[in-house]
């Protein structure tokens, strides 16, 4: 028996006219992976039309069977070469590129970027080049094709690849290979051709023999996203493909973001089969589970100690395909994995041009120009950074049933939110007080409650939340300022400022407030506090406590100009890295309570409006 062949799999990309299906065709005619009847009937297709022998038809005669309802499976488009075997992924356009690339219809180790050497680099070129490095394509190998059109010579050549690695350089791609061929006759896509002598590089054909099978996905950690659940007599059959990792009977799994687990009791795969004991990337299984959980489809298995990232908001890098602009408050259907929800653009942080490459600060997205956006959802969603785990960190948007837009997910500045999601403690039961939060409102003269200061460093939190202390104080109020400078000395000293410290420090924070509050007192907190999930889970910990949001509002370049404790000086010379508003985000409240503007009004304007926000609505009247 011989051992395995590797299976590579290649995206044929570049502009509609230069010539990708004929590149196809003559691939696989010249590696012997076309049958003589379809050769015969590519003869006759071209006949019937009056044309010499066309072999894009080779390419059409795939997409028939397609059409026809034939599995992709049958109809993909194989060729061998002596030591390995290809799959060809044919992207007509750039929706069905990203369409492939987020189903995971075609999962492609390597790309193949045609241009036509007579028209040269061209803009849709330069977006397909654009769409493989977003995607995280590396591998690539640039064919300038139709070298008939330049009399085969090598300064036409030249000029061409020096426009396309010059290109590629700067979005941060070095192609393994750039080739002359003339895919119509043949020459150097599996034997060099007599035309360029001056050519002494590589075939098409060697050079993707080069290629590497991009990281073997069973290698990764376990994701399985759940397409159905089948209910078949008493048992519930969770079905799906394992986008990566592996998994056996036994195995405990974590169901991500329900966080429910159950063991996997027998694994089921199709066709029916006898059951087996493992499953890996790339499988369709249906598994059974020991207990019975109320499951849905999106929800992503892996194992416990290597769980996905849990979180409503995202850093995402987005190709944008829409007639219409892209827009902040722009709601969109995001589909990720199995999981279908609505998102909203929270806010684009930069618009790329894919032709010049120019990075802009807009507001609006124009189609096949990239973007990096922050991307919110109502629930929580199970994901991965693109850059760890592929399937399950790209994602397509949709609108009116059309993909509008494709990209990857990235967590920069922004914390998983699953350690504020899970709780350890169990067997714990609550205790009721005796002493009632009437009783308490009572003795004190006041309702309880948070009063919750949020905006930038230098903003003036602190300053109103000690003034507003001492004022509430000297009217007889039981009032303490939990303040983040001070907290940060004990009870958080163990936090610093990476988004999930940050996020801890809140979670914390919320909870301390809340039993300030429920203790009777007016709780006044002021802490930056940039997360607008933390923000909310610190007013779930209140309960039915008041909680109220007061947004402390001055421009960032205000509170620069303030700077208090030299601290933006120190974040602008790079001497901090991750300071709120230049190196790490700030999400400012959507709907607060109260806002205070602290840049167009004196601190004793601001407190006196804050006492009597907090009089009137804490009943205080001393
Ligand atoms: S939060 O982001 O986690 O809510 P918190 O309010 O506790 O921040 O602490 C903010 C204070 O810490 C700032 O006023 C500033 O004095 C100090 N600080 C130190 N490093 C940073 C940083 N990287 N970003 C913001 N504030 C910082």
């Amino acid at each position: 028996m011989t051992a395995a062949r590797e299976l590579l799999a290649v995206a044929v990309v570049g502009h509609v006219d230069h010539g990708k299906s004929t590149l196809i065709g003559r691939l696989l005619n010249d590696t012997g992976a076309l049958p003589a009847a379809r050769v015969a009937a590519i003869k006759a297709m071209s006949a019937s039309r009056g044309m010499p022998f066309e072999w894009a038809f080779a390419t059409d005669a795939f997409q028939a069977e397609r059409d026809q309802g034939v599995t992709i499976d049958a109809a993909e488009i194989r060729f061998r070469s002596e030591h390995r075997d290809f799959t060809i992924i044919d992207a007509p356009g750039h929706r069905e590129f990203i369409k492939n690339m987020v189903t995971g219809a075609a999962r492609a180790d390597a790309a193949v970027l045609v241009i036509d050497g007579g028209a040269g680099v061209q803009r849709e070129t330069r977006r397909h080049a654009y769409l493989l490095q977003l995607l995280g394509l590396e591998q690539v190998c640039v064919v300038v094709n139709k070298m008939d059109s330049l009399s085969f010579k090598q300064d036409a050549f030249e000029t061409v690849r020096q426009s396309i690695v010059a290109y590629l350089a700067s979005i941060g791609i070095n192609p393994s290979f750039v080739l002359p061929a003339c895919a119509r006759d043949g020459d150097q896509i599996v034997e060099p051709g007599e035309r360029m002598p001056w050519y002494d590089g590589p075939t098409l054909l060697e050079a993707l023999a080069n290629f590497r099978a991009a990281g073997r996905p069973e290698r990764l950690p376990l994701r399985l996203p759940i397409q159905d659940i089948y209910k078949f007599d008493q048992r519930r059959i969770i079905a799906g493909r394992i986008e990566s990792g592996s998994l056996r009977v036994g195995d405990e799994l974590l169901f991500s973001p329900s966080n429910k687990a159950a063991q996997v009791k027998s694994i089921e795969t199709w066709p029916t089969s006898p059951g087996i004991d493992i499953a890996s990337a790339g499988q369709s299984v249906g598994l059974t589970l020991g207990d019975d959980l109320f499951l849905e489809r999106g929800e992503i298995a892996s194992h416990h100690a290597t769980p996905p990232i849990e979180t409503d908001v995202f850093r995402a890098r987005v190709f944008w395909l829409g007639n219409d602009s892209l827009v902040e408050g722009g709601t969109y259907l995001l589909k990720l994995a199995t999981t279908a929800t609505t998102v909203v653009v929270q806010s684009i942080e930069e618009v790329v041009d894919t032709e010049t490459l120019e990075r802009r600060s807009e507001k609006g997205v124009d189609r096949h120009n990239a973007a990096e956006l922050i991307l919110r959802s109502k629930r929580v969603l199970a994901l991965d950074e693109a850059r760890d785990i592929p399937r399950t960190g790209r994602f397509a948007l949709v609108h009116d049933h059309r993909i509008v837009g494709g990209g990857t997910v990235s967590m920069e500045g922004y914390a998983d939110q699953r350690p504020s999601r899970t709780r350890r403690a169990t067997n714990v039961t609550r205790v009721e007080h005796r002493v009632s939060t009437e009783e308490r409102s009572q003795r004190a003269g006041h309702h309880g409650g948070v009063v919750w200061l949020t905006g930038l460093s230098g903003a003036g939190k602190s300053t109103l939340a000690l003034e507003l202390e001492r004022k509430l104080f000297e009217r007889g109020a039981q009032v303490y300022v939990l303040d983040g400078d001070n907290i940060r000395h004990g009870l958080n000293a163990d936090l610093g400022f990476s988004p999930e410290e940050r996020s801890e420090n809140i979670r914390r924070i919320g909870e301390v407030a809340a039993l300030f509050a429920r203790a009777g007192f007016i709780a006044i907190s002021a802490f930056i506090s940039p997360y607008r999930s933390d923000r909310d889970r610190a007013r779930a910990a209140a309960g039915e406590i008041p909680f109220h949001e007061i947004f402390v509002r001055a421009d960032l370049a205000i509170c620069e100009e303030r700077d208090p404790k030299g601290l933006y000086k120190k974040a602008r010379s790079g001497e901090i890295t991750d300071f709120t508003g230049i190196g790490a985000p700030y999400e400012e409240p959507e709907a607060a309570e109260l806002t205070i503007d602290t840049a167009t009004n004196d601190v004793s304007h601001c407190v006196d409006d804050l006492v009597d926000y907090v009089s009137c609505n804490f009943a205080l009247h001393k």
